[in-house]
């Protein structure tokens, strides 16, 4: 057998020529076939009511890893022998998967394969950076070939279905589940939301290297107030449907073929229960024809929300919407058989749900190899295989972003004589693999102190870890400042435990937790540069260190290769790339604050007082949206735009020439906003609508060209229809959301 990972090379190559979003839309979004239809029907014809209900039931199989693991109870093997279950999560390995499957397909009655599902977030064996910061990179290319390296190790080890990816814009950095998505912006948002649905599923999910992808948490789960965890979404229609759903809708398009609908609720309705969300928009409107499966007991929790009363109403609610399979609430176990015989779920109903998951598993492939080709074999030859750990290397790099670089203190030198590497993620091989890191193993964490040692051997290299992540103990902070005082240089690791971001790991303050503080301005105090090396699992609120160091490096957290990574960039055989996904505020209290919010009748002028704004912050951001630097400079001129006048039809044409102004070659990341300035409906004061990656060698210029079609400018109207209404637009090309040069065109109908 070929290696995994050239045929995913071989596959990349084929599929990635051009990653824009129109062009993701095509491809890999399976037709409906009439072959798979009728095996459908004759399977539904033969089966029990009860064994019906058994495909909507999915439970967890407890983490079971096998024979030499943790080992599944016998009672779910009984359920999966009387085909009561159609579906287990949280059962990793080709030897338990195995041994499962046999059960389903040889001793259960209609001996209907099983869809084993898990969050493949981002890695599996091999354990690449958090969703943020692979949407740091603004490398559609880089975060395909992440989910292609996960699908490849996930499927060799039996899972066919992975709950990623995580869609849900996120304009509230205490909401910790940021860290499980692409941030604040839509269009970058569904840029990588259709990546990762190519790379998981490549090519075709039939092929045993892939794996079916989730869109979730379908929907606006993100919008929780005070960014606070499950917390309640009240939005107008015209926000669910202009900044919330469009990633869900590209994911779609990318061919994804489930969605998971959300903890939350939207405008009093959870979603869990949403007709409108689960069959009008996805089904009607959108013409999904996979399944959507619950959250984690979100069908019980219909009774908290106080939207149903009773379990028997919730299954009610929940199948009547739309959605098809209950993970472990046991709602639909307990209730479907008498809500239908009652009457208050049509059977038809109740086929078609299964006929979604089954069709899914005849995509899959699971009729007709219910094992896809696992074997010990494969598995060992394919998980942390040499080709993965340097994907993983190279995803990693590319997430950095540079925040500041006073003096062009980086890159370093490779002769540098002394260097301290201090803070409490410095030797870290815990956090730096982020949440939802599932089957990791930590020990593979190449830590920051391991990966300078590896790329300057000749350099004498401290450790200090001065303060723990969190909590109030200085005593280390003196030993610390010894170290640095030794040093010509230090690199300061600080930021969050992986365990601060994640599900229900809200944060209300944005701030250095426990006396990181304190370590930095200690290290700070010693004169001597000082280079903050940041791990965390959202934007954090930096002032204060970006007023004192001359050097502050975004690492977020990367996941296996953190170290290689991180020196790559620290020592300049890298040269930083990555940009902001998320705007990073001043002080928490600005929270929220995104770039494309709307402008107000008193828009922020922060010298008058009579705006919107607060009276102890600037009005800005501390790092915009977009915000990255490199080791080289930029400069943008001579935009022009192809025709001032286009009709809603046509495109949108702009140029501008970019030159490199430095000393080193470098990557700009080109980026276009549009403003429209009068509408029915008030406009955001810019969205970003296209990039481009450009890499230019010292004193070169090039170029840019942007195309946008007009139809790209369209907003949901009063009557929630989409059009582009004609008048003027403001377009602005730079190098993130707070610069760029300015021009305007007319769009008329
Ligand atoms: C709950 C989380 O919200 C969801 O993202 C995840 O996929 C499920 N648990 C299953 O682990």
């Amino acid at each position: 057998m070929k290696p995994i990972f050239s045929a995913s090379l071989a596959l990349l190559l084929i599929l990635n020529s051009n990653l824009s979003l129109t062009q993701t839309a095509g491809g890999v979004k399976p037709a409906h076939s009439p072959d798979i239809e009728h095996s459908i029907d004759s399977i539904i014809a033969g089966l029990t009511l009860q064994e019906k209900i058994g495909q909507l039931v999915q439970y967890s199989g407890g983490w079971s890893t096998g024979p030499t693991g943790r080992r599944i109870n016998d009672e779910k093997r009984t359920l999966i022998k009387e085909g009561k279950t159609g579906s287990l999560l949280n059962v990793i390995g080709s030897s338990v998967t195995h041994e499962l499957q046999k059960i389903a397909v040889e001793e259960s009655r209609a001996k209907i394969p099983l869809l084993f599902g898990l969050d493949v977030i981002h890695g599996f064996k091999t354990t690449f950076p958090i969703p943020l910061a692979e949407a740091a990179t603004w490398d559609a290319e880089a975060v395909e070939l992440s989910a292609r390296v996960s699908a490849a190790e996930a499927a060799s080890s039996g899972i066919h279905w992975t709950f990623a990816p995580m869609v849900d814009i996120a304009r509230d950095p205490r909401w910790g589940r940021i860290a499980e998505g692409s941030g604040e912006d839509t269009y970058l948002g569904s840029v990588m939301a259709a990546a990762r649905v190519r790379g998981f599923q490549g090519r075709n999910l039939s092929d045993p290297t892939a794996i079916m992808a989730c869109a979730k948490h379908y929907a606006a789960y993100g919008g929780a107030e005070g960014g606070r965890d499950y917390n309640t979404v009240d939005i107008s229609e015209q926000t669910l449907r202009d900044v919330y759903l469009p990633p869900f809708k590209a994911a779609l398009d990318a061919g994804a073929g489930t969605f998971m609908a959300s903890f939350n609720e939207i405008n009093g309705v959870p979603s869990s229960g949403s007709h409108f969300l689960l069959t009008t928009i996805l089904r009607d409107e959108w013409g999904f024809d996979g399944f959507v499966v619950s959250d984690w007991n979100s069908i019980g929790e219909l009774i908290p929300h106080g939207y149903a009363g009773t379990p028997a109403r919730a299954a009610e609610l929940a199948i009547n919407a739309g959605l098809d399979m209950d993970m472990e609430s046991r709602c639909y176990r307990d209730n479907l058989e008498s809500l239908v015989t009652q009457g208050k779920v049509r059977a038809a109903t109740l086929d078609s749900a299964v006929r979604r998951i089954l069709r899914m598993k005849f995509r899959l492939g699971l009729f007709a190899d219910p094992y896809r080709a696992c074997t010990p074999e494969r598995e060992a030859k394919t998980l942390r295989s040499a080709a993965n750990i340097e994907a993983a290397r190279n995803v990693a790099r590319k997430a950095i972003v540079l925040l500041k670089n006073e003096h062009s203190l980086l890159p370093l030198s490779k002769n540098v004589k002394t260097i301290a590497v201090i803070g409490p993620l410095a030797n870290n091989h815990r956090d730096p693999v982020g949440t939802w890191a599932g089957p990791t193993d930590t020990n593979n964490v190449v830590t920051l102190l391991d990966g300078v040692r590896a790329a300057v051997p000749a350099s004498r290299v401290l450790f200090a870890p001065g303060c723990a992540i969190d909590g109030t103990d200085t005593a280390g902070i003196s030993a610390a400042v010894g170290v640095a005082r030794q040093a010509d240089v230090i690199l300061l690791a600080a930021g969050e435990s992986e365990d601060m971001s994640g599900e229900a790991r809200s944060r209300s303050s944005l701030e250095l937790p426990g006396r990181q503080a304190d370590l930095v301005q200690a290290v700070h105090a010693t004169g001597k540069p000082v280079v903050l090396v940041l791990m965390n699992g959202r934007p954090l609120a930096l002032s204060r260190e970006a007023a004192n160091l001359p050097a502050i490096l975004e690492t977020w957290f990367l996941g296996h290769e953190t170290g290689h990574a991180i020196a790559d960039v620290l020592f300049g055989s890298y040269a930083p790339s990555g940009r902001l996904p998320a705007s990073f505020p001043r002080v928490t209290g600005q929270v929220p604050i995104y770039y494309n919010h709307k402008n107000t009748g008193r828009p922020a002028d922060d010298s008058v007082h009579f705006t919107s704004r607060y009276l102890d912050v600037p009005s800005t951001p501390l790092y915009p949206f977009g915000f990255g630097l490199t080791y080289t400079s930029f400069a943008y001129a001579d935009l022009a735009i192809a025709s001032p006048r286009v009709k809603a039809t046509d495109s949108v044409s702009v140029r501008i020439t970019l030159k490199n102004t430095g000393s080193r070659g470098g990557e700009e990341v080109v980026q276009l906003y549009v403003r429209d300035e009068v509408g029915s409906l008030t406009r955001p004061v810019r969205e970003l609508k296209a990039y481009r990656r450009v890499r230019l060698e010292p004193g070169q210029t090039t170029s840019v060209t942007l195309s946008i079609p007009a139809t790209d400018l369209a907003f949901t109207g009063v009557d929630m229809r989409r059009r582009v209404e004609p008048g003027m637009f403001t377009v602005y090309v730079g190098p993130n959301a707070g610069e760029g040069l300015v021009g305007r065109f007319e769009v008329f109908e």
